[in-house]
């Protein structure tokens, strides 16, 4: 078996400049800022500008992460953008981030997995470096939401928002312990991952539009009260298996981030493994739900805010349309 592991050396994120609050929602829709937040936790959001494309956001948090990582954009050979709503039905988005990083070599493709977009995408990543294919990964969430929003429907427009995050990966030993109190001796890097998907509950959360099925791009369909039962439950089901499957229990772990799409959902997950909320990072109140990449805007703050160190046991988790979810445990 390949002693490789990947390493997360950098991370970067992009929201875009214009906010938009509860308050101004409530001044156009049936809702209010109370209810808004009573439900979801949710305050504001950004949205992207007119022309502000998903690869505008993606290129922004990309330059980000690697100027983190102390690398050039040539050092790249893999590109993976995780978004649901790519610039174009194709080429992928990532080959746009590819182009405007000026790399002309390597690998780039989209990877479509809704809200747990980002998790797929780092597994994907992770294997291609496990199995020695490349070196130095980009791996992107991004998404402009916004697009793809009924906005008369306030059930779901209050819900999302537009951003991007990205980290990138670089091949290093599975021995390569970090110096320091190590305390059950663990190397650095990710050290599992694990996705599931259940195409049964498609209706329960989904775009009315596609290129094969209607030639549009369609609006953002999901009947939440099911969407929140599966959350909570898939979500503390899927990060007890990656606990498990590194012969951990939650006390071990410093810091949750999972996909921010509802206060609730974090609260009810958290309360299921039974960790504090103080060591979760939850961005939710300011980004809304911003599907794909939601986990690493939320790992950028925790990491440029100083609460995630290296060293630092880190369980990320997410669940989206499909359904799919999976979970990432992370020596950061
Ligand atoms: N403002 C005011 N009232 C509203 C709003 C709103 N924005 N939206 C819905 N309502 C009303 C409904 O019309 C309904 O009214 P009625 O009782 O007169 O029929 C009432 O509020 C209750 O509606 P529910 O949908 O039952 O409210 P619920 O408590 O389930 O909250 C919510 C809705 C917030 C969508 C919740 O179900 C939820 O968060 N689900 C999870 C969905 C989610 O996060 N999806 C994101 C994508 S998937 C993922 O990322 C995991």
């Amino acid at each position: 078996m390949s002693n490789i592991r990947s390493r997360i050396v950098g991370c970067g994120s992009y929201l875009p400049e214009r906010i938009v609050t509860n308050r101004e929602l409530a001044e156009r829709l049936d809702t209010s800022d109370d209810w808004i937040i009573a439900r979801t936790g949710i305050k504001e959001r950004h949205i992207a500008a007119d022309g502000e494309l998903t690869s505008d956001l993606a290129l922004r948090a990309s330059k980000q992460a690697l100027g983190h990582a102390l690398l050039e954009a040539g050092a790249v050979d893999l590109i993976i953008v995780c978004t649901t709503t790519p610039d174009d039905t194709f080429p992928a988005t990532a080959t746009r981030v590819q182009a405007e990083l000026g790399i002309t070599e390597g690998i780039a493709f989209d990877i479509q997995a809704v809200c747990s977009g980002f998790v797929y995408g780092l597994t994907v990543a992770d294997n291609f470096i496990k199995a020695g294919q490349v070196e130095t990964a980009l791996v992107i969430g991004a998404e402009t939401y916004s697009r793809i929003l009924d906005w008369e429907d306030r059930g779901t427009c209050v819900l999302f928002g537009d951003g991007a995050g990205a980290v990138v990966l670089r091949a290093g030993t599975s021995d390569a312990a970090i110096p320091g109190e190590m305390g059950w001796g663990q190397a650095q890097g990710i050290l599992s991952t694990h996705l599931h998907s259940d195409g049964r509950y498609r209706d329960i959360l989904y775009v009315d539009g596609g290129p094969s099925a209607t030639q549009t791009v369609g609006h953002l369909r999901m009947s939440g009260r099911e969407v929140f039962r599966h959350a909570v439950t898939d979500l503390a089901a899927v990060a007890k298996e990656s606990l498990d499957a590194n012969g951990v229990g939650i006390d071990a772990v410093d810091w949750i981030v999972p996909h921010q799409a509802n206060q609730r959902i974090i609260d009810g997950v958290a309360r299921k493994l039974g960790i504090s909320l103080d060591r979760v990072i939850v961005t939710v109140d300011r980004h809304a739900n911003t599907s794909a990449a939601s986990i690493p805007l939320a790992l950028d703050q925790g990491i440029s805010d100083g609460r995630i160190k290296r060293g630092d046991l880190v369980l990320l988790e997410a669940m989206g349309g499909g359904l799919t979810w999976g979970a990432a445990l992370v020596r950061w």
